[in-house]
């Protein structure tokens, strides 16, 4: 018998609390074994004759109900179709009768509150939410290739207005308390500690003057809304939602079709209509891919850096940055907006005062009026310390190195700094290619450092990679990753090596644009090859924005490392011979000598790229994808013959938070897992001529002969 999770007490003698309390669990979700509870209590409390209302709470300290449980969507992936209409209908007749019961039923909401928590609260008479700085509430479905199937979509346009549920549903965003209630989703918005009693008054109210029943009755029916509004709703929202999702991802489109639809149905009716439109979207591809992005989350949430034992991090309560430049105030930045105190310094005064303003403008970004918020800034600021002092920085927890990329200028660095340090101090570098084993060869605590690599912009990037050096220990690596998850990134532990992670598979699919561009593939083919593809922009306009001098740079490493299969190519050379160094210099690949800085294509590329095209021909779209996306992929499969990530899993996630691979393929092995590797070792036959960067590895043919994936 498992534990219950659904608990009944008595608020007063005619008002009934259920409490979810989902054991050994720090959040309440919607398994089937807790619907099946719900349905017993509901049974119980429907035939009593004594009751004015039924309150729902949570025990959960800053969560209501977090939504359905995911690990039985994945079970269900591949059920048929009428057994996904079974499990709508399921929901929204369970979650319907709490619009039935014969008393007042009340969501006293005190946190998260979402998907399908948000469903069983919208099913409620009334909803109350606290002022608990963690309550949101939303339908956030989308974002996993679904919608709302136990009745959002029927009950969201009913209370909050169809515009405002079709922005809700389709953008998948959660509102805050304060914009939900606005919104008219609950009757106030009260401190967290007088949530219940304020639950009870409003039964009282209710009870009072029956407003409830009218309501009740109102969203039983169609809603009010004239053909022509509907029309321009759908229009406008339509326009919107092809503008994020690229046609990419089906769930907002049919969540608007279905609403628009439904709204002029009763509310029977628009349940079952969504029902049936679920079941398509259910299991679908996209779906079963983000769902995937969802658990690689979840697990890299979980996950220590370190496998089989218990390493305990270090708390880390002070940083220093060493470096105030585009990534030093980006690091320092997201420190201090999570309340971690920092010194900043650098050898130019002039960057050191830039970079302190920086941190500051970034660290109080607001997303709603996109620019920093003054008053946040002022609140900020005493957690930022511009020093040069080297006492000052060296009582830091972490020192993090983010001065230029130059192996010599960091080993200085840190041969002064070292010795000042405190004896348990992690001294930490961003760099992006320098071999971490490298920089620590003068070190005398080598296992008190290790990489912590940031993406740029360290804003937007989730992404931080943590790299082991020979000598790093194990609780050098607990503290980093603990370190990086407080920052709110998704850090992945690697072993170090040529380019880490991300870098290193970037750079065959970077490469492999130019040597298309030399054969005589149009830029505009392979940027479209790429995009349609899912990224986020084309490899040669990464090529602009990352800089060719850097790309030179770093490829250089890459040859190093690997001469039997990176091309080393004179184009690159060439453009920055001509001080064509990409975005930074207003040209590059493209020009960006517009008002917006936006990429132009640019006659004058052809005289420069001439001498450098062999050939000309045409190239089918199926051809460009692969010729880009095959070489990323069989680097992977030697990052992972290297032992370079402990899952093939970290390269999924590394590539989504930190390339932009597009999630609704769920992750570069998941894609593949998805192909099947006998059929990638069929579909690499035609490239056989391009040499060993197309060549199957080993790993890769092992797999095909054992019809094995990835993912175990
Ligand atoms: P940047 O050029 O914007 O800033 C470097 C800063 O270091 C400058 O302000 C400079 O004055 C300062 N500096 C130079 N020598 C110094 C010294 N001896 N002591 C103190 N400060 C010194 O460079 P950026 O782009 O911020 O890169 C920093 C590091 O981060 C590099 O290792 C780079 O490879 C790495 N990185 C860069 C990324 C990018 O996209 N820019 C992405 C990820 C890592």
């Amino acid at each position: 018998m498992t534990a219950e999770t659904i608990s009944l007490s008595m608020a007063e003698p005619d008002i009934a609390v259920l409490t979810f309390d989902t054991p050994k669990k720090g959040a309440n979700v919607l398994s089937n074994s807790v619907l099946d509870e719900l349905a017993r209590h509901l049974d119980a409390l429907e035939q009593r004759t004594d009751l004015s209302g039924l309150i729902f709470c949570s025990a959960k300290p800053g969560i209501f109900i977090a939504g359905a449980d995911l690990r039985e969507f994945v079970q269900s992936l591949g059920v048929a179709r009428e057994q996904v209409i079974a499990m709508c209908r399921r929901g929204q007749v369970l979650f319907g009768r709490l619009a039935k019961m014969p008393f007042v039923t009340v969501a006293a909401i005190n946190g998260i509150c979402v998907g399908g928590g948000a469903e069983l609260a919208s099913w409620c008479d009334r909803r109350l939410f606290s002022n608990n700085r963690k309550a949101e509430f939303g339908f956030p479905e989308v974002k996993l290739g679904l919608f709302p199937g136990w009745g959002g979509t029927v009950r969201a346009p009913r209370i909050a207005g169809l515009g405002n549920a079709v922005e809700m549903v389709t953008g998948g965003e959660s509102l805050s308390a304060e914009t939900a209630y606005k919104m008219g989703w609950a009757s106030d918005v009260v401190p967290d500690d007088q949530l219940l009693a304020a639950a009870i008054r409003l039964v009282r109210t209710e009870q009072t003057n029956q407003e409830y029943l009218n309501d009740r009755k109102r969203w039983t029916g169609p809603i009010l809304i004239t053909e022509t509004e509907l029309g321009f709703l759908g229009a406008t929202a339509s326009a919107v939602i092809r503008q994020q999702t690229k046609g990419q991802y089906p769930a907002p489109d049919a969540a608007l079709e279905t609403m628009l639809e439904s709204s002029l149905l009763d509310a029977d009716a628009a349940c079952e209509l969504e029902a049936a439109r679920m079941a398509k979207l259910f299991g679908s591809p996209v779906n079963a891919a983000l769902l995937n992005v969802f658990f690689l989350t979840d697990r890299n949430k979980k996950d220590t850096g370190i496998d089989g034992k218990q390493v305990e991090p270090r708390p880390i309560n002070s940083v220093t940055v060493i470096g105030a430049g585009i990534m030093g105030s980006g690091i320092a930045a997201a420190n201090v907006k999570r309340g971690i105190a920092v010194a900043l310094t650098d050898a130019s005064h002039e960057s050191l005062v830039k970079g302190g303003r920086n941190v500051l403008e970034e660290a109080s970004f607001d997303r709603e009026t996109k620019g920093p918020n003054a008053q946040r800034m002022l609140e900020l600021a005493p957690l930022l310390n511009l020093t040069t002092s080297e006492q000052e920085f060296a009582a830091s927890d972490l020192v993090i190195e983010a001065v230029v990329e130059n192996e010599k200028v960091k080993q200085s660095i840190y041969a002064q700094l070292e010795s000042q340090l405190g004896p348990d101090t992690i001294l930490a570098s961003n760099t992006s290619t320098i071999p971490i084993t490298k920089l620590a060869a003068s070190l005398k605590r080598p296992d008190k450092f290790c990489g912590i690599h940031f993406f740029n912009p360290v804003r937007r990037m989730k992404l931080v990679e943590v790299i082991r050096g020979e000598k790093t220990s194990d609780e050098t690596i607990a503290t980093a990753v603990a370190y990086a998850k407080g920052v709110g990134k998704f850090p992945i532990v690697m072993n170090d090596g040529p380019g880490f992670l991300v870098n290193r598979l970037l750079f065959p699919y970077m490469h492999e644009a130019v040597e298309l561009l030399c054969e005589g593939a149009e830029i505009k083919a392979i940027e479209r090859a790429s995009k349609s593809f899912g990224m986020p922009m084309g490899p040669i306009e990464l090529y602009d924005l990352v800089g060719i001098d850097t790309a030179v740079y770093a490829g250089q490493t890459m040859f190093e490392a690997f001469p039997d299969r990176v091309i080393s190519s004179a184009l690159l050379p060439a453009m920055v011979q001509a001080n064509r160094l990409g975005k930074k210099t207003g040209r590059g690949f493209y020009s960006y000598d517009n008002k917006k800085g936006r990429p132009e294509v640019d006659a004058s590329l052809a005289e420069i790229i001439a001498p450098h095209i062999r050939k000309q021909r045409d190239f089918s779209l199926d051809e460009l994808t692969m010729r880009l996306f095959l070489p990323m992929f069989l680097e992977a499969t030697r990052v992972l013959e290297d032992e370079i990530v402990r899952d093939p899993r970290d390269i999924d996630l590394g590539l989504i938070f930190g390339l932009g691979f597009p999630p609704f393929k769920g992750g570069l092995m998941f894609w593949a897992d998805t192909l099947g590797a006998a059929t990638i070792v069929e579909m690499l036959k035609p490239f056989e001529s391009l040499g060993d960067r197309m060549s199957p590895t080993k790993l890769l043919l092992e797999m095909a002969a054992g019809g094995e994936k990835f993912y175990k």
